[in-house]
């Protein structure tokens, strides 16, 4: 054995790994699978052509997801390390990229636990409909007491309460560290998921105008193919939909055996993905046909996404459907496990960089992490002003965090270090699925280029109108100054020194392409 080999199986047991393939899978499809799926891809396809959506759709899957999947499976799973180590180990200069990552993962958890215990109360509120007959007024008055914009310190019990319950879980889950804690959570959440959203399905297909609900998604709109809006929708849901470009996938690819198929994976979770957010997209529009013949409107009056069709939407619909309560306990209980898998996913992207960093224990980094997130997170969102505050964080990271430092990585390692194929070599080590020129050119050009486009549509909607009508000062100080600082201390992080047992340069040695040259390599 060399002893690059010993280093490795020495940091293995360091830092935890997947038992196997099949919990790296489903821990990938555990963060893939979240409340994009059930609450977002509904109704952008819907919106964006309905069934014509499809071929954007999948243009944007296998032009983009796929290859920027097989990406940071190739960083993760090459240099064994954090999004911070992975990048640091491709070359030093751009490990900045992986604290911006972690950046963006602590700002996303920070209110992503917030939507998860809104969907644990609603859970419990199923059962007895607690939310009466106006959805809408208990969601935003009774519920959540949400008062003017602006900020307050007026703590709601009813909110903090289910995210502290939040909170613990994950500090338990955490704690258990990356085999017994991070994919046991998915080895045991994701078939129960399939399971309960399955049952959901059924029922909501069959209730009566289920057909006029799924006819309105179904229904192709061929025009909408002309227009470059529609193709950006496909672009940005594919990537926040696989939650690529977060780091998760770096480091999630870094617990895996050496020796693993990672095209194939890669393969198995896009197409898994995909696949859930089919049938979510048959669940919700079931449900949407039935509340539409109920209210004697059109589909189209009723659909709506995020929030809105979550706690008002779909409050409404339990209300009036046979066996209300069962529906609505599906559908809030698959939102928490959809979404608790993903969270999982979003924190250990930043335990594992800190504990990478400082070479501390697991409990420790976890402690270190989780406790000020979960402090910010309380103090922030179980406040009257929480939601808008999150609508704006929300808004503003997924795309000009997200996107951005997808953009730049693929930039920098295509056209600054020239990885790509060497990660190429890596990948076709043990993958099933070739990887080819193809990819090389779809990295360092297409995606790019194609992502690139999404982001300059967005920045002008927002400069052209200021996102959701909130005054000025809340966008400049909870959306751009979170973005740009999210980044901006990235960068300073990635000055902190490594401990000196981590290794870094000289690490790509360990993992030599038999077939090629390692060609350029300045690490
Ligand atoms: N893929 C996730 C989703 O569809 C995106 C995500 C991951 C969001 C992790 C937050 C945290 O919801």
């Amino acid at each position: 054995m060399s002893t690059d080999a010993i280093h490795d199986e020495a940091a293995e047991a360091r830092r935890g790994a997947f038992t196997g393939r099949r919990v790296f899978i489903l821990a990938a499809i555990g963060s893939a699978v979240g409340l994009g799926n059930i609450w977002r891809f509904p109704y952008v396809a819907y919106e964006n052509g309905g069934g014509a959506f499809i071929l954007p759709y999948l243009v944007a899957l296998f032009t983009a997801g796929i290859p920027f999947l097989f990406l940071e499976y190739a960083l993760g799973h090459k240099h064994r390390g954090s999004a911070p180590l992975s990048f640091a180990r491709l070359s030093r200069g751009t490990e900045g990229l992986g604290w911006w990552q972690v950046g963006i993962c602590f700002m996303i958890a920070v209110y992503y636990a917030a939507v998860i215990g809104w969907a644990l109360s609603y859970t419990v509120f199923s059962l007895g409909k607690s939310w009466g007959t106006d959805p809408n007024a208990f969601f935003f008055g009774e519920y959540l007491q949400v008062g003017d914009p602006g900020v307050t310190l007026d703590v709601v019990p009813g909110v903090l309460l289910p995210l502290a319950v939040v909170w613990l879980a994950l500090i338990v889950v955490m704690a258990l560290g990356v085999s017994r804690g991070v994919g046991a959570t998915s080895v045991i959440f994701i078939p129960v998921l399939v399971v309960a959203f399955g049952a959901l399905v059924v029922q909501a297909l069959l209730l009566p105008g289920a057909t006029l609900g799924l006819d309105a998604l179904f229904a192709p709109n061929w025009s909408a193919l002309a227009e470059p809006a529609v193709w950006a929708a496909a672009y940005g849901q594919i990537f926040f939909s696989l939650s690529i470009g977060f780091g998760i996938m770096i480091t999630y690819s870094s617990y895996v055996h050496r020796h693993t198929d990672m095209t194939g994976s890669a393969m198995v979770v896009g197409l898994s993905n995909s696949g859930f957010e089919l049938l979510a997209g048959i669940g919700v529009f079931a449900a949407l046909g039935f509340m539409a013949q109920a209210a004697g409107a059109a589909v189209g009056e009723v659909a709506t996404s995020g929030i809105g069709l979550a706690f008002i939407a779909f409050p409404t619909i339990v209300n009036e459907a046979p066996a209300g309560a069962v529906l609505g306990v599906l559908f809030f209980a698959s939102l928490v496990m959809a979404g608790f898998t993903s969270l999982v996913s979003v924190l250990e992207v930043v335990i594992s960089a800190v504990r990478d960093k400082l070479e501390v224990s697991r409990t420790r980094a976890t402690l270190l992490v989780t406790v000020p997130c979960a402090v910010l997170s309380l103090l922030w969102f179980s406040t009257t002003s929480g939601i808008y505050v999150l609508d704006i964080v929300d808004h503003f990271i997924n795309r000009f965090g997200i996107l951005l430092v997808a953009v730049v990585s693929m930039l920098v390692v295509a056209w600054g270090v020239r990885a790509l194929p060497r990660l190429r070599d890596h990948l076709n080590r043990d993958g099933s699925v070739p990887v080819g020129a193809w990819w090389i050119v779809l990295i360092a050009g297409v995606t790019p280029l194609a992502l690139g486009f999404v982001l300059v549509r967005e920045l002008w909607a927002v400069l052209q109108e200021p996102y959701g009508g909130y005054p000025q000062w809340m966008l400049l100080v909870f959306g751009w100054a979170v973005v740009v600082l999210v980044a901006g201390v990235g960068f300073l992080l990635a000055r902190v020194p490594w401990r000196p047992q981590t290794r870094i340069d000289g690490y790509n040695d360990v993992d030599p392409a038999p077939t090629a040259p390692l060609g350029k390599d300045p690490s």
